[in-house]
């Protein structure tokens, strides 16, 4: 096949940013082949999303057959098998207080829910977020995330209410993790004294493993304080796991590692292996407390992406896919900590399971690091190896390969990326 796409291609709007030119002529696995016909070990996952490898083939069956029945019957007129079988499976994988489900199609839609179902249940306004976080582009989402300025570039007037307190972030605060658990909490405390008093709050809304902010896991223990602080005051604590979930930290979702539950859950991405699916979830005598009709959406719940997610997770679970991501996420950290030894500006390897970041400090500062990280990524690249930055000044590359990744595969990124580091010139 030869390329469409050129440099000049005149009709796709400059809005995306683009990491890669590459067109994708077919998928499969951790690989993509390009038009051109290079394969590329793909270790960026649509951002998280081809968890179970691009076009898994119990998934692409789960998906023809429901497009062969029906595609769409919407939620608010009747009532479709394929939405009850995947509340089966998450039921199946979710503490028992997490029972009621509410479905749309993009993780900043389903945040945008949880905040609408935190403010019904506590009849309060406020939101508080921290530092780093992502939590989508709508209005509501954008205003409750911090990662970059550009993400609210041109549309600075947001909704108001949201308070923003600092991430446990030990390399960013230059403290040790314990430090930095005090530090977060001691700020969070003058933030209640000096901004908003926590009877205020409807939510906290924070990511348990940080990602777009910089591949960072939240400590336990900041996750339990969290919870304590919000039993004491009335607050819902809701994990954004859109990112985390689904086995991506060799856990099915993040917060089963720190055994702290949430009164609401967001999840998307990684759920439906590439079709538009996201949800809340909470407790169900939550869920009766938000009005008929305050939030829905016309594709919400759309039968061939319920097919897909029920498929996702049946394959998930009988090929093992969370443990074998937390048996090449150590593999992988392994490795990558061995190339630091010899790159002194590679200054952190971190993240549970397949949700690595590795973080490079050039000049004293993450803040130099751009144009470095830029050039191994470019050096992967022509390597065929894909690779995603991210973090506040994009000092960070991250990992995030299918669950399924093979040894083999997880080797073969490794070598090529220290290939790329001896390469790379800022
Ligand atoms: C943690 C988190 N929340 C929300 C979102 C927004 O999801 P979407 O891009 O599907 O709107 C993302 C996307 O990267 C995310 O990583």
């Amino acid at each position: 096949m030869s390329r469409l796409f050129d440099d000049n291609f005149p009709n796709m709007s400059p809005v995306w940013s683009r990491l890669f030119t590459l067109e994708v002529e077919s998928a499969s696995g951790s690989w993509i082949t390009a038009a051109d016909g290079r394969r590329f070990l793909d270790f960026t996952c649509g951002i998280g999303v081809t968890n179970t490898g691009h076009c898994h083939p119990k998934v692409v069956a789960a998906i023809a057959a429901q497009a062969g029945k029906f595609i769409h019957a919407q939620a608010n007129i009747v009532i479709h098998r394929p939405m009850l079988e995947l509340i089966a499976e998450l039921k199946a994988i979710l503490p028992p207080t997490l029972d009621g489900f509410f479905f749309s199609s993009s993780g900043a839609e389903a945040v945008e829910g949880a905040i609408k179902l935190a403010r019904a249940v506590t009849g309060r306004q406020s939101v508080v977020v921290f530092n780093g976080s992502f939590h989508g582009r709508t209005g509501q989402a954008m205003a409750l995330t911090t990662s970059k300025a550009g993400y609210r570039g041109r549309s600075q007037l947001m909704p108001s209410g949201v308070h923003v307190s600092p991430y446990p972030y030990p390399l960013r605060l230059g403290m040790s993790p314990e430090a930095s658990v005090r530090f977060a909490l001691d700020s969070l405390d003058e933030l209640f004294a000096s901004q908003v008093a926590p009877t205020d709050v409807a939510a906290i809304l924070i990511e348990p493993v940080l990602g777009e902010g910089g591949y960072v896991e939240a400590p336990t223990a900041f996750l339990a304080a969290l919870r304590a602080l919000c039993d004491r005051h009335g607050i819902m604590l809701v994990f954004d796991e859109i990112q985390s979930g689904f086995g991506r930290t060799g856990a099915w979702f993040s917060f089963d590692r720190a055994a702290v539950i949430p009164d609401i859950l967001t999840l998307a991405k990684g759920i439906a292996s590439g079709l538009p699916l996201s949800a809340v979830i909470s407790k169900l005598d939550y869920m009766k407390k938000w009005p008929t009709g305050s939030h829905g959406g016309t594709f919400g719940g759309n039968a061939v992406a319920m097919a897909a997610g029920v498929a996702t997770l049946r394959a998930m679970r009988e090929e093992g896919m969370p443990a074998n991501a937390a048996a090449m996420g150590e593999r992988l950290r392994a490795g990558l900590c061995k190339l630091a030894g010899r790159h002194p500006a590679l200054a952190e390897v971190r993240g549970p399971g397949l949700m690595v970041g590795t973080e490079f400090v050039v000049d004293g500062s993450p803040r130099n690091s751009k144009a470095l990280v830029k050039a191994i990524i470019a050096e992967c690249e022509a390597r065929e190896l894909l690779l995603l930055n991210c973090g506040t000044w994009d000092s960070t590359i991250r990992w995030i390969p299918p669950l399924n990744v093979s040894a083999k595969e997880i080797d073969r990124g490794l070598t090529v990326f220290g290939e790329a580091l001896a390469a790379a010139k800022a």
